[in-house]
Order: structure tokens, then sequence, then C-alpha cells
């Protein structure tokens, strides 16, 4: 089990080889929930690069031993213990048989072998294999799989398992089974099996070589309906590694499997990915466009670790952003180039505006607090507390710096050495990061500081013109402020800071960019490349004081310290070229008022917005010139989560009213053009998931969302009402209910229950739309008389809802927790006591899913001094009674 006393600390300069390898497994199961037996028969040798005379310790994890046989004969030296199976007396190389039991219905933690509405599923990654059977369940073991699995057939007539089929027959007693072989070595943590009810939709293509490959989608029947976007996003994956990195599938069949137990988002095992069902079911009635773009981007995802992940693997869990950055970083341009293709820089960028977004909102806050880690990280108590913003999406950035610095060929050419040399190997990020440099010919040793440095860098910007000499300095200057003391303690050095910067002229275009020492102009767009803790770069023959477009498309995840004044910030959200960049510049001088109206709104003092900011974001709405998407992302402010970290003190009361004024004013103040953008850019006809098409409907629905702002929300209602019961796709039905949710607090509940129960009734058999339902209650705004937490309790109560799914806790009490801040901390506390609650719960039955909610707290020493005062009480309590290292390490380094 994970509970110990005193959780153990794993580092990484403790690594050190496996005594003994396994090269190959041949397992058998015989399926039944109660019990299911396994027997595991390994060949194993000793490692002659690990330590010698060394005893063989097995990992085990809530398994019973029922035999161990040496070559055939059952063998005496063994010792089975809390943590697994140590066997002694061992020649250099031999068989070793084990058989097992585990109990897969009464597995709560979805790790291992689990039921999940009457099916079985597993989950290994990342050390789930030891509740499976006693194994080296390590990375860097990588052996070859043969799977036999018998079960009832009326019961479990589908039997699945990694790579290809090979047998398949009758049994005795109704029973039947099916055999499995997977010809590619691989690390324990890829294994999978489902066995169950399940029916499939399937493909046939060729692939790039020419060989052909059979496909499947497989789900419970009643969802058949929901997986052509799944299988779409798949061929296009399969199309895109070909086209982009000339990698091919190398199975002959690939399959994919939905599950609604299941405590990520999705696994990349061998030929079998097992998903969330949120992740495969898509079609226009129950999924968000949103929701679409979510599944293609994590079918794209779990497709490409076939090759960054499980071809090439991980040496220890220290590495897990080798294969994580990396993959992520390829699903995201995968997403762009689906978006824009390769030359659409502005349709691109829509993408990447959602990304950085989510990491300077998710990551920068975790890099704040006191779990902050470097993307490889030094030390760990429960590898699963480390599946992070930071491996994962300041990993993507970092991968994403090098195409940044050599260009996507020579990106490309670092890839393909990389595969060169690693295929069939599991690595370290030093061996991606050498695959890099020598293949650019580049010394990247300093860049090996992004992956041991925690903390957000930050980037400050000096310039200076002579208008006599026509030259422009620009001086930055990297440093990490008064960051967090987990993050200061790995601070080193200087970081490689790819700063891409432009120039632009009074008449809003860019400026040809020449470096003193160059002969010529080149460009408008140039990537500096800082070294230094301070570098002064001189521009030549500019012939007046330009405007800086600083950190374009945003080329290193830094903070980047300006002082632009707001007219600057509207003239870059008019002009700049660089479409992210535009972006930025209407999210700084919307941060910029917002966090003065917080201080007001602290102070109880009255709250005004300059009209030279409305007229900023005005333009914005009413230029057609610009996409849909570009602009409703642009005329979404930042979230109230991000504006309370900007804070010395966050003050979640104080940012909630400030955000609510400037919306509310910005509502009322551009009401017309709110009415007819949302006129303009309603659509009949049928519902087409595209980027277009995607884009017009956010637009329109954000107008709606703003119409619901007013003090009398009549139209908001009206059009809601009437967009809900039109609707023919779930984005607008969804969206119109949120309206209705949002002018209910002005205009009174009654406003939008008829709505509520409708979407409840039509969907009640579509349990991701009973999430959406849940989600979008626990999220919506309170008010004096009508406090949140109270909508919450009773819908904890609701017969649809259970702790046990974690797709639903999430729904309802993670979306309370980490998405409803003004009603989370509230004064009184009583969101922490529900939060302290909650965790105790969930952690008696799946410890990584109540960790991930322990997390919410770990700010706590960043808020007003009464409201850290009630949070550590609330963190204290949770300390004292939970069991698993999973949230004793949350809670014990929030308090430390
Ligand atoms: N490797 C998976 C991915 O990134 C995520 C993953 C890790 C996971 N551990 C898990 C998924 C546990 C489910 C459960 O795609
Ligand atoms: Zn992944």
């Amino acid at each position: 089990m994970s509970d110990t006393a005193s959780p153990a600390v794993i580092r990484r300069a403790d690594y050190a080889q496996p005594a003994f390898l396994i090269d190959s497994v041949a397992l058998e199961f015989d399926l039944v929930p109660e019990r299911t037996i396994v027997k595991n028969t390994m060949r194993l040798r000793r490692n002659p690069d690990g330590a010698p005379g060394a005893r063989l310790e097995l990992m085990g994890e809530a398994l019973e031993l029922v035999s161990v046989a040496l070559n055939g004969v059952p063998h005496a030296e063994h010792r089975a213990h809390e943590h697994g199976l140590t066997v002694e007396n061992l020649p250099d190389a031999f068989e070793l048989t084990i058989v097992s039991a585990c109990q897969p219905a009464e597995n709560t933690t979805l790790s291992g072998l689990y039921v999940s509405s009457g099916n079985f599923f597993t989950q290994c990654e990342a050390e789930g294999f030891r509740r499976i059977t006693y194994f080296l369940d390590r990375p860097d073991v990588m052996a070859i799989y043969t799977v036999t699995l018998r079960a009832d057939k009326a019961a479990y007539p589908v039997l699945l398992s990694n790579g290809n089929l090979v047998e398949e027959g009758e049994l005795p007693d109704g029973r039947h089974f099916a055999k499995w072989e997977d010809p590619f070595k691989k690390p324990s943590y890829l294994f999978a099996l489902v066995a169950g009810k399940l029916v499939a939709i399937e493909e046939r293509i060729r692939s790039g070589s020419g060989k052909e490959k059979l496909l499947q989608v497989w789900v419970e029947p009643h969802d058949l309906d929901k997986t052509r976007h799944a299988m779409d996003s798949l061929i296009n994956s399969i199309r895109w590694d070909e086209a982009r990195f000339g990698l091919e599938l190398d199975l002959d069949r690939f399959m994919i499997v939905a599950v609604s137990d299941f405590n990520m988002g999705a696994m990349e095992n061998k030929g079998l990915n097992i998903f969330n069902t949120k992740y495969v079911l898509a079609n226009p009635e129950t999924a968000t466009d949103t929701d679409f773009a979510n599944v293609e981007a994590v079918v794209g995802h779990e497709y490409f670790h076939n090759w960054t992940g499980n071809r090439i693997t991980c040496r220890d869990w220290f590495q897990l952003s080798l294969k994580e950055g990396l993959t992520v970083f390829r699903d995201q341009e995968f997403s762009a180039d689906m978006q824009g293709g390769d030359t659409d820089e502005a349709a691109r960028a829509v993408k990447r505006i959602e990304d950085v977004r989510a990491l300077r909102q998710f990551q920068f806050a975790e890099d704040a607090g006191p779990m902050a880690h470097p993307v490889r990280p030094e030390s760990y108590v429960e590898i699963n507390n480390f599946y992070t913003m930071t491996v994962y999406e300041k990993g993507a950035e970092v991968v994403r710096m090098y195409q940044t610095l050599f260009g996507r060929d020579g990106f490309r050419r670092g890839m393909d050495l990389y595969f060169k040399r690693h295929d069939g190997q599991a690595v370290t990020c030093d061996d991606f990061r050498l695959a890099l440099a020598d293949a650019n010919g580049r010394d990247l040793t300093q860049f090996e500081r992004w992956y041991s440095q925690a903390g957000t860098p930050r980037v400050s910007v000096r310039t200076a013109y002579d208008s006599a000499q026509r030259r422009y300095a620009v001086t930055l200057t990297q440093h990490y402020g008064d960051c967090a003391p987990a993050a200061r303690e790995t601070q080193t050095g200087p970081l490689l800071i790819p700063f891409a910067l432009g120039l632009i002229g009074r008449d809003g275009r860019d400026v040809p960019l020449r470096l003193e020492g160059e002969t010529q102009a080149a460009g408008t767009t140039r990537v500096l490349e800082l070294t230094e803790a301070e570098q002064t770069f001189t521009f030549v023959d500019v012939a007046e004081a330009p405007l800086p477009s600083l950190l374009r498309n945003f080329s290193a995840p830094v903070v980047v310290e300006y002082d632009y004044t707001n007219d600057e910030l509207a003239f870059l959200l008019a002009h700049d070229s660089d479409p992210f960049n535009r972006w930025e510049a209407g999210q700084r001088l919307a941060t910029r008022e917002l966090l003065a109206l917080t201080a007001r709104a602290a102070a109880s003092e009255p709250l005004s917005l300059d009209d030279s900011v409305v007229a900023a974001f005005a333009r914005v709405l009413t230029d057609e010139s610009l996409s849909p998407a570009f602009r409703e992302l642009a005329l979404i402010l930042p979230s109230e989560a991000y504006l309370a970290e900007q804070m010395a003190e966050s003050n979640p009361a104080a940012v909630h009213a400030a955000r609510q004024f400037m919306r509310k004013r910005l509502a009322t103040a551009l009401r017309a053009e709110w009415l007819a953008v949302y006129e303009r850019h309603t659509a009949s006809g049928p519902y087409e998931p595209t980027p277009k098409a995607t884009g017009h409907r956010a637009l329109k629905n954000l107008a709606l969302a703003y119409l619901a702002e007013l003090d009398d929300p009549v139209d908001a209602i009206r059009l809601a009402n009437a967009q809900y019961d039109a609707a023919n796709n779930m984005t607008d039905r969804a969206a119109a209910l949120a309206a209705l949710l949002a002018a209910a607090t002005t205009a009174g509940a009654a406003a939008a229950q008829p709505a509520l129960d409708d979407f409840y009734r039509r969907f009640e058999n579509e349990p991701l739309v009973i999430d959406k339902w849940f989600a979008m209650q626990a999220m919506q705004r309170g008010s004096l008389d009508r406090r949140i937490i109270d909508v919450v309790g009773k819908l904890m109560a609701h017969p649809a809802f259970t702790l046990r799914n974690p797709n639903r806790a999430r729904s309802l009490i993670f979306s309370f927790c980490t998405h409803n801040p003004a009603q989370f901390h509230a004064e009184d506390g009583s969101g922490y006591a529900f939060w302290a609650e909650q965790v105790i719960a969930l952690d008696a039955l799946n410890p990584q899913v109540a960790a991930r909610l322990a997390r919410s707290l770990e700010l706590w020493r960043r808020y007003t001094p009464a409201l850290r005062e009630r949070m550590r009480e609330a963190l204290e309590r949770v300390a004292s009674q939970v069991k698993s290292r999973d949230v004793r390490e949350v809670v014990e380094k929030a308090l430390a």
C-alpha cells in the first residue's frame, strides 16, 4: 500500500542500475473481479553492470503470494513483505514463475488492475504494475511480453492487451481466452489489458511505407456514436508524425479504449492506449468545441508517445519530462498545424495563446509554491505527485526553445539523431539535449540549467534610443526575483534564454533589424541569445525611436518586465505583427488596470475605469480584420487566479470585485457592440467543429457572457433562452446555460432553473454532460445571500454524485475549490473546511486524486493574514488524518 509510517525520499543522485534484467515475461490472467490469479513466468539474468551478488528484490503491492518456482521447481528461498518479494540463492540466468492474486473489484485507487462499469482495465504508470504482479517495476527494465487472458465469455467477450492477437479460443465452463504478443520490448509501466463488453469502430489505413494498419476505438455500446472524432484525430496524428518527423506507426494494430473511471487524461500503453472517456467521446450534442479540441490533442499526445516515450523511454522517473515535455510539445505543434497549417500564423497563435495562458496560470503558480521543482526534479516522495505542470508544460517550453534556437530543420536534425542513437533504450534528459547539441554543432552545457533550476525566470528590459547615432540599445537582465525557497535552492547561474524581439515604427510597421557589426538588415524578428546575467544588444540604422515588441511568440517561459505606458500597450494591441504579442499587449493592459482596481477594492475605495482602456477593447471587438477566435481570446480578462497570484498578498474577494467591475463596465459601455457581435456571429446550419466555426461560436458566446453582466440582463436572458432551446450543439447549449446562471446572480435563481432542470433531464444518461452540469453550478458566481458552498453541499447529496468516479469528483469538488476562488476563499473558512473533509474522504479511496485536490491550498502563505490562518488550520487537520504518502507529501511540504 502507499501507506507508510515515514515516507522515504527518493533522490535522483542515488540512481543505480538494476541488479537483474528481465528479457521476457509470459503473463497468464484468470480474470475474476473478486480475485484474479496472475501467473508470471520471467526469464531473468544478472545485470553485468549491476551490483554483484545482490539478491533479487521484486516490487509488489497489495498482492497475495501463491507460489514461487525456479526453473520449474518450487523455490523456498523467498520472503514476501510490505514492498514486494525478496528471492535468494539464484543462478546468473534463470526462469522464475510467480503466482499471485489481486482484488480488482476492491481496487478504488484506479492503479493496477481494476473494475470499472463491470469491465477490467489496468493503469500501470508510474508504479501500478507492481499491484498486478511481483516485478522489477522500473522503466529501465525492458522486456518482451506475451499475455494470455482467460475470462467468462458472456461477461467479458472482448479480451485485449498490447501488440498483436496471436491466438484465441474457447475454454470449458463458458470461458474463453486470447493470447497477445508485443514484438517490442517495453518497460512495465506500458503494460495494459482490457476485458469486458465493449464495441469498436475500425478503420484500415496504409502507413507511409505502404503497410496496412488496423485502427480501433473501443467503447461501451451506447457510446459508439461518439467515436468518429477520436478516430479522425488518430488518423490525423499518424499522418502528422510521418510528415513532420518521419515517424511511422510500428505495429499492425493500434487500439484506443475509453474508460469512465480514470485518474488522469489518458495513457500511452504500447498499441493499447487507455483513455478517460472525457478525451475520447465527442459528438456535437454532447461535446463542446473545447472538448473536440481536447480529444484531438490527447489522442495526438498518446499516439506521439509511441516514439517519444515508448520506443525511447525514461531511465528513471526523474527523467519524466524526457517523454512528457517532448510529447506535449509535439501535441501542441500538431494542434497548431491542424488549426492553421504551416503558414497561417494568426490561426497558429490561437493555440499558442491558450497554451501560454495555462502555463502562466498554473505552472507559474506551481513555481511560486512549496512544490516548486525543476523540469527534472531532484527528489520525490511519491512520483505520482510529479506529473505536474512543470514537468509537462514547462518541459514542453524547454523543448520548444531548441526549435526556436535551431529552427524547425535544426530541431528535426536533432530528433533524427536522438532516434538513431537511442531507439530501444531507456535514457535521460541529458541524452536528449546532447543529441540536439551534436546535430547542430552547438555546445548546450549552459542549457542544462533549464532542467535543473526551479522558479520562473524574469527578464527586465531597459531601452535607450540615440537619435544622433540612430542606435537603439536593448539591455536584458535575467533574475528570479523574490522566488519560493523551494526554487531558490536549485539556482546556480544564468540561463541561455532565446529572446525573440521586434521593433515597431510610428507607422505601426516592423523595422528591419540590423545589429551592430552586421553588414545589412535581416528580418523583422530576431532571436537574441541572452546567456549572461545582463547583456546589451545594440541595433543600428534605426531612424526613429521604436516601440519594442518583446519575447515574441513567448519564445521562453519567463516573465518580461518592461514599463510600457497604457498608450503604448494600446498601440501594440492595434499593430503588433506578432499575433501572440498583440494578445499579450491587451492582457498587460487589462492586468495593470485590474490590479489597480483590486487595490482600490481591497481598501473599499470607489472603482472607476479609464475611457481609453474601454476604447482599446472596443477597437478589438469591432475590428473585422481580426479573426473571431483571436478577438475572443483578446477580450477575455485575465483569470481571478492569475490576478491573485500577481499580488503581494492575494485577496480573492477584492480580485473578484475588481474583475466583475471591469466586466460590467465593458458590458455596459459596449452593450450595442456586444449585441451586434452576437447577431453577426450567430450561425445557422449544421454544426462543424472547424477552427473557423469554433471561432465564431466562441466570440458570440463571449458576447452573451458579457451581456449577462449587465445590471438588468434582460437581453442576455432572452437571447440565452432562445439559444438554449435552438442549440444543435453542446457549445451553444452549455454557453447559454452558463449565461443564464450568470444572469441569475442579479435576476434571481429562477432565471436559470428551468434550463438547469431541462439540461439534467435531457442528458441524464450522458455522464460527461452531467459532469458539466455539476461543474457549471460549482463555478457559478455567488452573492451575499447565495453562497455557492451551500449549492455544492446540496449537490454532494444528489443521487448522481459519487466520490468514487474521479471525473465526477473533479466536476463538483475541484471545480469549486480551484475554479471558484471568490466563493472558495470565503472569509469564514467554510470553503477550507469543506476542502479538508473531501481530501480526507478521497484519500481513503484514491490517494492520487486526493493529492491533486490537496494541492489547491499550497499557496496559502501568499494570502491575506485572516485567510492564511484558516488555511493553515485546514492543512493541519488534513496532515493529522491522512494516510497516503501522496497526500502527506503535499500537505507536509505546504506546512514546512
Ligand atoms: N503518461 C500519461 C500521459 O502523459 C499520463 C499518466 C501518468 C497517467 N500516470 C498516469 C494517466 C496515471 C493515468 C493514470 O499521457
Ligand atoms: Zn504523456
